[in-house]
Protein backbone atom coordinates (compact mmCIF):
# COMPACT_ATOMS: atom_id res chain seq x y z
CA UNK A 1 0.00 0.00 0.00
CA UNK A 2 1.71 3.11 -1.09
CA UNK A 3 0.35 6.86 0.16
CA UNK A 4 -0.19 9.10 -2.60
CA UNK A 5 1.33 11.99 -2.61
CA UNK A 6 -0.86 14.95 -3.88
CA UNK A 7 0.57 18.58 -4.71
CA UNK A 8 -1.70 21.10 -2.74
CA UNK A 9 -2.79 24.00 -5.14
CA UNK A 10 -0.03 22.58 -7.40
CA UNK A 11 3.56 22.87 -6.02
CA UNK A 12 2.91 26.02 -4.38
CA UNK A 13 5.62 26.19 -2.34
CA UNK A 14 7.71 27.16 -5.82
CA UNK A 15 5.08 28.43 -7.55
CA UNK A 16 2.49 30.65 -7.18
CA UNK A 17 -0.71 28.93 -6.19
CA UNK A 18 -3.67 27.11 -8.37
CA UNK A 19 -2.03 28.29 -11.62
CA UNK A 20 -0.45 26.57 -14.63
CA UNK A 21 3.05 27.21 -13.56
CA UNK A 22 2.19 24.96 -9.73
CA UNK A 23 0.27 22.39 -12.20
CA UNK A 24 3.41 21.75 -14.68
CA UNK A 25 5.84 21.60 -11.60
CA UNK A 26 3.60 18.99 -9.95
CA UNK A 27 3.58 16.67 -12.77
CA UNK A 28 7.04 17.31 -13.56
CA UNK A 29 8.33 16.45 -10.19
CA UNK A 30 5.92 13.19 -10.37
CA UNK A 31 3.29 13.88 -8.08
CA UNK A 32 0.82 11.84 -7.78
CA UNK A 33 -2.23 14.31 -7.88
CA UNK A 34 -2.95 17.68 -7.67
CA UNK A 35 -5.27 19.15 -5.34
CA UNK A 36 -7.41 22.55 -6.39
CA UNK A 37 -9.76 24.83 -4.74
CA UNK A 38 -12.73 25.94 -6.90
CA UNK A 39 -14.92 29.30 -6.48
CA UNK A 40 -17.28 30.53 -9.27
CA UNK A 41 -17.73 33.97 -10.77
CA UNK A 42 -20.40 36.48 -11.88
CA UNK A 43 -21.49 34.46 -14.67
CA UNK A 44 -21.57 30.94 -13.13
CA UNK A 45 -17.85 29.60 -14.78
CA UNK A 46 -15.83 27.59 -12.04
CA UNK A 47 -12.29 29.00 -11.50
CA UNK A 48 -9.34 27.78 -9.49
CA UNK A 49 -8.75 30.06 -6.79
CA UNK A 50 -8.35 29.25 -3.15
CA UNK A 51 -9.92 32.62 -1.31
CA UNK A 52 -13.17 34.47 -1.94
CA UNK A 53 -11.41 37.56 -2.58
CA UNK A 54 -8.67 37.79 -5.67
CA UNK A 55 -6.82 40.21 -3.54
CA UNK A 56 -4.30 37.73 -2.01
CA UNK A 57 -3.34 35.89 -5.08
CA UNK A 58 -3.67 38.77 -7.86
CA UNK A 59 -3.25 42.64 -8.43
CA UNK A 60 -6.69 43.14 -8.56
CA UNK A 61 -9.11 43.47 -5.91
CA UNK A 62 -13.18 42.18 -5.02
CA UNK A 63 -15.23 38.49 -4.70
CA UNK A 64 -14.52 36.37 -7.40
CA UNK A 65 -18.52 35.64 -7.31
CA UNK A 66 -18.19 39.83 -8.20
CA UNK A 67 -15.94 39.49 -11.31
CA UNK A 68 -17.00 38.11 -14.69
CA UNK A 69 -14.43 35.37 -16.40
CA UNK A 70 -13.25 38.25 -19.03
CA UNK A 71 -12.63 40.44 -15.79
CA UNK A 72 -10.64 37.53 -13.60
CA UNK A 73 -8.17 36.92 -17.04
CA UNK A 74 -7.30 40.55 -16.88
CA UNK A 75 -5.22 39.94 -13.73
CA UNK A 76 -2.47 38.95 -12.87
CA UNK A 77 -2.02 35.59 -10.80
CA UNK A 78 1.93 35.25 -10.46
CA UNK A 79 3.62 39.02 -9.58
CA UNK A 80 2.20 38.72 -6.00
CA UNK A 81 4.37 35.24 -5.67
CA UNK A 82 7.75 36.71 -7.67
CA UNK A 83 8.52 38.66 -10.94
CA UNK A 84 9.44 35.52 -12.35
CA UNK A 85 5.49 34.60 -12.55
CA UNK A 86 4.24 37.63 -14.27
CA UNK A 87 1.70 37.27 -16.85
CA UNK A 88 -0.01 34.17 -14.94
CA UNK A 89 -3.35 34.27 -15.16
CA UNK A 90 -6.42 32.67 -13.29
CA UNK A 91 -7.52 29.61 -14.95
CA UNK A 92 -10.87 27.68 -15.82
CA UNK A 93 -11.45 24.58 -14.01
CA UNK A 94 -12.18 23.07 -17.79
CA UNK A 95 -9.09 24.20 -18.81
CA UNK A 96 -7.51 22.83 -15.81
CA UNK A 97 -9.44 19.61 -16.81
CA UNK A 98 -8.30 19.65 -20.52
CA UNK A 99 -4.53 19.28 -19.33
CA UNK A 100 -5.04 16.90 -16.99
CA UNK A 101 -7.04 14.75 -19.51
CA UNK A 102 -4.21 12.75 -20.82
CA UNK A 103 -2.22 12.84 -18.02
CA UNK A 104 -1.70 9.93 -15.15
CA UNK A 105 -3.04 11.91 -12.59
CA UNK A 106 -5.16 12.17 -9.54
CA UNK A 107 -7.27 15.06 -9.10
CA UNK A 108 -8.81 16.32 -6.01
CA UNK A 109 -11.14 19.03 -6.81
CA UNK A 110 -12.16 20.75 -3.61
CA UNK A 111 -15.17 23.13 -3.91
CA UNK A 112 -14.67 26.20 -2.06
CA UNK A 113 -18.61 26.63 -0.76
CA UNK A 114 -18.36 27.09 3.24
CA UNK A 115 -18.23 31.38 3.13
CA UNK A 116 -20.14 31.36 -0.03
CA UNK A 117 -22.95 29.03 -0.97
CA UNK A 118 -22.21 28.95 -4.93
CA UNK A 119 -25.87 27.94 -6.62
CA UNK A 120 -25.62 25.01 -8.18
CA UNK A 121 -22.04 24.60 -8.02
CA UNK A 122 -22.35 20.78 -7.34
CA UNK A 123 -23.87 20.22 -10.22
CA UNK A 124 -21.68 22.18 -12.87
CA UNK A 125 -18.66 21.21 -11.72
CA UNK A 126 -19.73 17.09 -11.73
CA UNK A 127 -21.36 17.78 -15.26
CA UNK A 128 -18.09 19.52 -16.38
CA UNK A 129 -16.11 15.97 -14.82
CA UNK A 130 -18.33 13.86 -16.35
CA UNK A 131 -18.36 15.89 -19.99
CA UNK A 132 -14.18 15.23 -19.80
CA UNK A 133 -14.75 11.70 -18.79
CA UNK A 134 -12.61 12.27 -15.44
CA UNK A 135 -14.94 11.06 -12.55
CA UNK A 136 -13.45 8.13 -12.29
CA UNK A 137 -9.90 9.59 -10.81
CA UNK A 138 -11.44 12.59 -9.14
CA UNK A 139 -11.98 12.99 -5.21
CA UNK A 140 -14.58 16.27 -5.07
CA UNK A 141 -14.00 17.25 -1.60
CA UNK A 142 -15.69 20.30 0.89
CA UNK A 143 -15.43 21.49 4.19
CA UNK A 144 -19.70 22.36 3.87
CA UNK A 145 -21.54 19.16 5.41
CA UNK A 146 -24.73 19.98 3.30
CA UNK A 147 -22.52 19.86 -0.04
CA UNK A 148 -21.10 16.62 0.18
CA UNK A 149 -24.94 15.10 1.14
CA UNK A 150 -25.90 17.41 -2.24
CA UNK A 151 -22.63 15.93 -4.24
CA UNK A 152 -23.21 12.08 -2.87
CA UNK A 153 -26.99 12.68 -4.08
CA UNK A 154 -25.88 13.10 -7.54
CA UNK A 155 -24.18 9.97 -7.88
CA UNK A 156 -23.41 6.62 -6.11
CA UNK A 157 -19.91 5.71 -7.59
CA UNK A 158 -18.14 9.42 -6.98
CA UNK A 159 -15.09 9.56 -4.06
CA UNK A 160 -16.24 12.24 -2.24
CA UNK A 161 -14.11 13.15 1.08
CA UNK A 162 -15.65 15.67 3.86
CA UNK A 163 -12.55 18.21 5.03
CA UNK A 164 -12.36 18.98 8.29
CA UNK A 165 -9.70 20.34 10.64
CA UNK A 166 -12.33 19.85 14.03
CA UNK A 167 -11.85 17.00 16.35
CA UNK A 168 -14.65 14.62 16.35
CA UNK A 169 -14.76 11.25 18.13
CA UNK A 170 -17.63 10.33 16.02
CA UNK A 171 -15.92 11.87 12.70
CA UNK A 172 -16.31 8.69 10.40
CA UNK A 173 -19.94 7.87 11.31
CA UNK A 174 -21.31 11.49 10.85
CA UNK A 175 -19.14 11.82 7.36
CA UNK A 176 -20.72 8.32 6.14
CA UNK A 177 -24.10 9.54 7.42
CA UNK A 178 -23.76 12.39 5.25
CA UNK A 179 -22.65 10.31 2.54
CA UNK A 180 -18.48 10.42 2.11
CA UNK A 181 -16.55 7.79 1.52
CA UNK A 182 -13.63 9.75 2.22
CA UNK A 183 -11.93 11.92 5.05
CA UNK A 184 -9.34 14.83 4.57
CA UNK A 185 -8.26 15.82 7.67
CA UNK A 186 -5.80 18.44 9.24
CA UNK A 187 -2.71 16.33 9.59
CA UNK A 188 -3.07 17.54 13.63
CA UNK A 189 -6.25 15.06 13.93
CA UNK A 190 -4.09 12.06 12.49
CA UNK A 191 -4.45 9.44 15.10
CA UNK A 192 -4.00 5.39 14.49
CA UNK A 193 -7.32 5.21 16.25
CA UNK A 194 -8.98 7.44 13.04
CA UNK A 195 -7.09 5.43 10.43
CA UNK A 196 -8.87 2.36 12.46
CA UNK A 197 -11.98 3.73 12.31
CA UNK A 198 -11.78 4.44 8.79
CA UNK A 199 -10.06 1.17 8.03
CA UNK A 200 -13.14 -0.29 9.97
CA UNK A 201 -16.14 1.82 7.72
CA UNK A 202 -14.11 1.33 3.88
CA UNK A 203 -13.47 5.21 4.60
CA UNK A 204 -10.57 6.53 2.44
CA UNK A 205 -7.96 9.02 4.37
CA UNK A 206 -5.79 11.82 3.09
CA UNK A 207 -3.88 14.06 5.37
CA UNK A 208 -3.46 18.05 4.96
CA UNK A 209 -0.96 20.16 4.61
CA UNK A 210 2.04 18.01 5.55
CA UNK A 211 5.42 19.84 4.41
CA UNK A 212 8.07 18.47 7.35
CA UNK A 213 9.27 15.52 6.12
CA UNK A 214 8.60 13.86 10.14
CA UNK A 215 4.84 14.22 9.15
CA UNK A 216 5.39 12.71 5.98
CA UNK A 217 7.11 9.79 7.74
CA UNK A 218 4.16 9.53 9.84
CA UNK A 219 1.72 9.20 6.83
CA UNK A 220 3.54 6.36 5.78
CA UNK A 221 4.17 4.62 8.71
CA UNK A 222 0.35 4.67 9.45
CA UNK A 223 -0.27 3.67 5.88
CA UNK A 224 -2.54 6.71 5.22
CA UNK A 225 -4.35 6.84 1.88
CA UNK A 226 -3.07 10.16 0.75
CA UNK A 227 -1.21 13.08 1.91
CA UNK A 228 -1.60 16.51 0.54
CA UNK A 229 1.31 18.63 0.43
CA UNK A 230 2.61 21.79 -0.98
CA UNK A 231 6.31 20.34 -1.61
CA UNK A 232 5.84 17.23 -3.64
CA UNK A 233 9.11 16.98 -4.40
CA UNK A 234 10.17 16.51 -1.06
CA UNK A 235 7.03 14.11 -0.39
CA UNK A 236 8.71 11.86 -3.08
CA UNK A 237 12.01 11.74 -1.85
CA UNK A 238 11.12 10.55 1.43
CA UNK A 239 8.41 8.22 0.22
CA UNK A 240 11.45 6.55 -2.25
CA UNK A 241 13.52 6.60 1.56
CA UNK A 242 10.57 5.13 3.43
CA UNK A 243 10.48 2.19 0.91
CA UNK A 244 13.83 1.43 0.88
CA UNK A 245 14.45 1.37 4.43
CA UNK A 246 11.44 -0.42 4.92
CA UNK A 247 11.67 -3.10 1.58
CA UNK A 248 10.99 -6.61 3.52
O1 LIG B 1 -7.95 20.10 0.47
C1 LIG B 1 -7.03 20.27 1.49
C2 LIG B 1 -6.82 21.71 1.83
O2 LIG B 1 -6.62 22.41 0.64
C3 LIG B 1 -7.96 22.31 2.59
O3 LIG B 1 -7.72 23.60 3.03
O4 LIG B 1 -7.72 26.04 2.96
O5 LIG B 1 -5.85 24.78 1.92
O6 LIG B 1 -8.07 24.79 0.84
P1 LIG B 1 -7.32 24.85 2.15
MG1 LIG C 1 -7.86 23.39 -0.83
Amino acid sequence: MTTEIIAHRGASKLAPENTMPAFELAYKQGADGIETDVQLTKDGIPVLIHDEQVKRTTNGKGYVKDLTLNQLKELDAGSWFSKKFIGTTIITLEEFLQWIKPKSLYLNIELKNTKIIYKNMETIVYDMLSHYDLLHRTTLSTFNPFSVRRISELCQDLDIALLTSRRNPNLVHDAKAMGANALHVKFRLLRLSLKKACQKENMTLRVYTVNRPMHMRQCFTQKIDGLITDVPNLALQQRSAYQLKHKD
